[in-house]
């Protein structure tokens, strides 16, 4: 029997798990359970390359565990990135076959660093958010993953990881890397409810994301408060934020309610009252059960800490591996243990 492929993925613990997420990539990382081996890393070294709280950090890595764990990640399966240093050693190693060149050109840190510059009115932006896509890069060829589930706005982050692992390759003369290839579900870009121009996002504010364990009358007061049509829509086309709505009741596994409010739309005779109501009534199902599932993980904190902690020790493992071949390959030293 063939080996089952590997997928790697990762998660920043700035904050919940908001519907973005949870449509355009966390939700394909429980189903993708079935038939891969995977890696889910919760990334705290990124999330220290913006302007943040080192108690909250820890705060929130392990509050992110239990939320993925509620969604229905499975405990073996996920690690957190700071309890495996190779990452930042093979993101050195990385560095070095990184062109500089293309790393000017990822759009991320053009959007993060403006917002990094904003916080806290310091104007300062790190050497780390510049580098924040060879840790990433890093993240996924440590495991010589095959396939990356993330959402449309990763891709660019994915495209450099390919153009580093081969460079890397033709250094060393061996394919030793596999060239990973993205996984998208069909929710490619979850945008913002509050400002459908933008995507549904935590680093832009509470108003612009839905966290997937909101309680329900807040749940539906967000959707209530959709923007749908702001009148700057060409004729014919449909407004971003309606195409969100519609999106969202789709991505919720809701078919029949989207296919006839769909047919209502094209009729021009779709009330926006009736579509909220049906995305409120789908994210709200889900909500609830995610809130529930969550509570009954809290109730064991300190065994399912324990249980992360060991399957991070055995994740390690692969990690260590790659980084011995790869300083034999690149000239470096091993430690003798
Ligand atoms: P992060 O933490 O911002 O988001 C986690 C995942 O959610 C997806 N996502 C979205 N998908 C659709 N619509 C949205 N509005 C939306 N917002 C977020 C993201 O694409 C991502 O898949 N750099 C990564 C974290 C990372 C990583 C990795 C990912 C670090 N190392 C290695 C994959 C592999 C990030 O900031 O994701």
């Amino acid at each position: 029997m063939e080996p089952r492929k590997r997928v790697l993925s990762g998660i920043q613990p700035t904050g919940h798990i908001h519907y973005g997420n949870y449509f355009g990539a966390v939700k394909n990382w429980v189903k993708l359970q079935e038939d891969y081996d995977c890696v889910y890393c919760v990334v705290d070294y990124h999330a220290m390359t913006m302007p943040y709280n080192p108690k909250k950090l820890v705060e929130n890595t392990w509050d992110l565990i239990f939320n993925l764990l509620a969604v229905g990640v499975r405990p073996e399966y996920l690690c957190i990135q700071s309890l495996i240093p190779e990452h930042t050693e093979l993101c050195w190693i990385m560095n070095c076959f990184t062109s500089y060149g293309l790393l000017t050109r990822m759009t991320q840190f053009k959007d993060k660093s403006s917002q990094s510059q904003e916080a806290n009115g310091e104007g300062f932006v790190s050497a780390g958010l510049f580098d924040y896509p060879v840790l990433q890069a890093a993240d996924i060829l440590i495991y010589r993953a095959d396939f990356v589930p993330i959402g449309k706005d990763q891709e660019q982050h994915l495209e450099l990881t390919r153009n580093i692992a081969q460079r890397f390759n033709n250094q060393v003369g061996k394919e030793y890397f596999v060239l990973p290839a993205p996984l998208y579900t069909e929710a490619l870009k979850v945008r913002s409810t509050a400002d459908p121009e933008r995507k549904m996002s935590k680093s832009l504010g509470p108003k612009h994301h839905i966290n997937v364990f909101e309680e329900e009358s807040r749940l539906r007061k967000q959707v209530r408060s959709a923007v749908t049509d702001t009148g700057d829509t060409p004729a014919g086309e449909m407004s971003p934020g309606v195409e969100n709505l519609f999106l969202l009741l789709k991505a919720s596994g809701k078919a029949e309610a989207h296919d006839s409010l769909m047919e209502d739309y094209k009729a021009g005779s779709l009330q926006y009252v009736s579509l909220k109501e049906a995305v409120a009534d789908a994210l709200a199902e889900q909500s609830n059960g995610f809130r529930a599932r969550k509570a009954e993980l809290m109730a064991n904190k300190k065994e399912i800490k324990e249980q992360i902690r060991a399957s991070t020790v055995e994740i390690r493992k692969l990690a260590q591996e790659t980084v011995r071949d790869v300083k034999e390959l690149t000239g470096l030293l091993n430690v003798r243990f």
